[in-house]
């Protein structure tokens, strides 16, 4: 069982003191269920892995953007990792700290850029020359000026699905050496630019040590080359990427990443700088669970379909990477349906394709009306939701010992057209 879900004595699953069978009753299906536990501790370990360190955590805010999940992060002293505009309001909305924000991404747009210049994010993770040019071009007419990092790409395999891969040579992501290298002089010598780090982000669901030991030794390796040049760097930031277990895989866990960085600065000669990481999954995806019903069960001569009322446009991940989610039955089947074997079933949504799947192959008991919990579902779930379908986006409920708060509301009808122009209904129709 994962952290902070347990089946009580009436055989059904508590989300921290929380029966999931009360929140479907309550908030309705489908339903994301967060849990304030799970995400403080999962936040907490990376704190404690670089304690004694000069470190910033950020959290990514793609993966889980929700105001109350940022807004307890902030709390606990969070830094952020932004790829918008929209992502440093949510930020700024909800009390975060601008000097603890970095901003990454390949195409930040002007009025982006002028935002965060204005409000004095930490650093801007310079994608390519031309983003540098306008940052410097932004922060001269405003008389600033703008703290720089060069993002690079360091050809370095995150061995992950190629969709997540960021590191890679043949990617859009990051400057190559030279170029970084450029880039980093050219800002220690304008005035309106003054490069502060180095950054790196090789990819994402990343289940083993080495690419981030390799991805800071090169860091490294570049930070001795300017500082031999007389060049500060006062910050290495390693970007995010550490993975959660899905079904199987064998994760390190976020202490033995601690260890594994701080024995390569500790192998260094060069002064210690400070140490960034920006995760999100590893934060977020295991404190979140997607609830959902079951509408239909259909079986054919080929296959048995539990049709469920979540789909691929609430939760993207199996339909878009072919990423496994573990489902259970919130309740245990009752001891007559025990005794029959399980069965294999496709967990399907109601969306008109067939790629349309939470789950493949899945040994389950399901009957009409049972509750699903779709697991591991608190990164990359409802930030990725869409209204495909003219489907309304589902609710988001937190989850705090024994209290259980709606965090966002369930989009209605009338929201699914809110923000087009239309024609008043046709006269001597009644919609009622
Ligand atoms: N920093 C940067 C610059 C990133 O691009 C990302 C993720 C992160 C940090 C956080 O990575 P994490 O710790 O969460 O692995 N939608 C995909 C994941 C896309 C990740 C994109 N970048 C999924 O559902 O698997």
């Amino acid at each position: 069982m994962r952290p902070g879900l347990q089946r009580g004595e009436d055989g059904s699953l508590y989300w921290e003191e929380v029966a999931l069978e009360a929140i479907a009753a309550r908030f309705g299906t489908p339903c994301y269920v967060y849990s304030r536990a799970v995400l403080e501790a999962n936040w907490r370990a990376f704190g404690q892995a670089l304690e004694g360190r000069p470190h910033l955590v950020c959290f990514a805010v793609k993966a889980n953007s929700n105001l109350a999940v940022l807004e307890l992060l902030a709390r606990l002293g969070a830094g952020f990792d932004v790829v918008s505009g929209g992502e440093l309001e949510r930020v700024l909305r909800v009390g975060g700290d601008p000097a603890r924000v970095v901003f990454a991404g390949v195409g930040k747009s002007r009025a982006e850029l002028e935002r965060a210049l204005e409000v004095g994010i930490r650093c801007f993770n310079v994608e390519s020359g031309a983003e540098l040019e306008r940052l410097e071009e932004i922060a001269a007419a405003h008389g600033v000026q703008a703290p720089i990092a060069p993002r690079l790409n360091p050809d370095i395999d995150a061995a992950t699905h190629p969709y997540i891969a960021t590191g890679l040579r043949d990617s859009k992501f990051g400057l190559e050496r030279r170029q970084a290298l450029h880039c980093y002089r050219h800002a220690a010598a304008a005035p309106h630019l003054r490069p502060i780090g180095l950054a790196c982000h090789i990819g994402s669901q990343v289940l083993d040590l080495k690419p981030f030991r390799e991805t800071l030794k090169y860091l490294l390796q570049l930070a001795d080359k300017l500082r031999a040049e007389g060049l500060e760097v006062e910050h290495l930031d390693c970007g995010g990427g550490l993975g959660i277990r899905y079904r199987d895989e064998q994760i390190p866990a976020t202490a033995e990443l601690g260890r594994a960085l701080g024995a390569v600065l500790d192998e260094s000669k060069t002064p210690h700088p400070e140490l960034l990481l920006e995760p999100g999954r590893a934060v977020a995806g295991p404190a979140g669970l997607l609830l959902t019903r079951v509408e239909y069960l259909k079986e054919t001569t080929a296959q048995r379909f539990a049709i469920v009322d979540a789909a691929m446009n609430d939760l993207l991940r199996p339909a878009l990477y072919n990423a496994w989610h573990e489902i259970v039955e919130v309740r245990a089947p009752d001891p007559n349906v025990l005794a029959k074997p399980e069965q294999t079933w496709e967990v399907v949504g109601p969306i008109c394709e067939t790629g349309d799947l939470l789950g493949s192959g899945r040994r389950l008991r399901p009957a009409p009306g049972a509750l699903l919990a779709v697991l591991d579902t608190g990164a990359y779930g409802a930030v990725m939701a869409s209204n495909y379908n003219s489907r309304p986006r589902p609710c988001e409920v937190l989850v705090d010992g024994t209290e259980a708060r709606l965090v966002r509301r369930r989009e209605t009808t009338e929201d699914l057209w809110r923000t087009e122009p239309h024609p008043p209904k046709a006269p001597g129709r009644k919609h009622n």
